[in-house]
């Protein structure tokens, strides 16, 4: 008999071999303070109105920025290594202390992941990374509470398609969020 630990770990492989884009979600808080994280869990939800979802970790930091601010970017990233090595600055939290097993220094450590990336503010105040292929800005619509998750589906209100390009996947980088 298959158990549920099996059916488990085997859902788990099967998530890893879906392939995702790999986006830098950029937020503020309401003092200005800007944030860029990476992000797998990205999706067109709607077409009328044009709604984009993203899951996020409930203690992520940019979830508490969006709740703060109402707001966030999507940036599209090339598929290439210059791609891959802008997404790669954004691989930390911004709070060290959220990932289990860091040492006492890393865990008191702020991550300021925009320090040294070029980047410009949305007309809502979110980073846009020079690096991006593409961009768009939402407004936060609906929040849904999913396990150890909450979806944020926000309503596209701009954004700046920049060139033809393949957007940078987890099959090309190499990295999964999944299982
Ligand atoms: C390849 C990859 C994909 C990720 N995808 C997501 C995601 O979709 N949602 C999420 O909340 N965190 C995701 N993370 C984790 C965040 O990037 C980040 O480390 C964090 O937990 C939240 O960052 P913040 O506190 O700066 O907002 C991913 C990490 C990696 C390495």
């Amino acid at each position: 008999m298959t158990t549920a630990i099996e059916i488990d770990s085997s859902a788990a492989h099967v998530m890893q071999q879906m392939v995702y884009g790999v986006y830098i979600v950029g937020s503020h808080d309401r003092a200005g303070e800007v944030n860029g994280m990476m992000a797998d869990w990205v999706m067109q939800v709607s077409f009328n109105p044009r709604m984009l979802a993203v899951s996020f970790e409930n203690d992520a930091h940019t979830l508490a920025n969006v709740r703060d601010t109402g707001s966030f970017t999507v940036n599209l990233l090339p598929q290439d290594e210059a791609g891959r090595a802008l997404a790669a600055r954004f691989v930390q939290p911004y709070d060290g202390a959220k990932v289990a097993g860091r040492s006492d220094e890393e865990k008191g450590h702020t991550h300021h992941k925009l320090d040294g990336v070029a980047y410009r503010l949305s007309d809502l105040g979110s980073p846009t990374l020079d690096g991006a292929i593409s961009w768009v800005e939402c407004k936060a619509d609906t929040f849904v509470a999913l396990g150890d998750h909450t979806l944020v589906a926000g309503r596209v209100v701009g954004g700046e398609f920049r060139r033809e390009s393949d957007a940078l996947s987890s099959s090309y980088a190499g990295w999964t969020y999944c299982g």
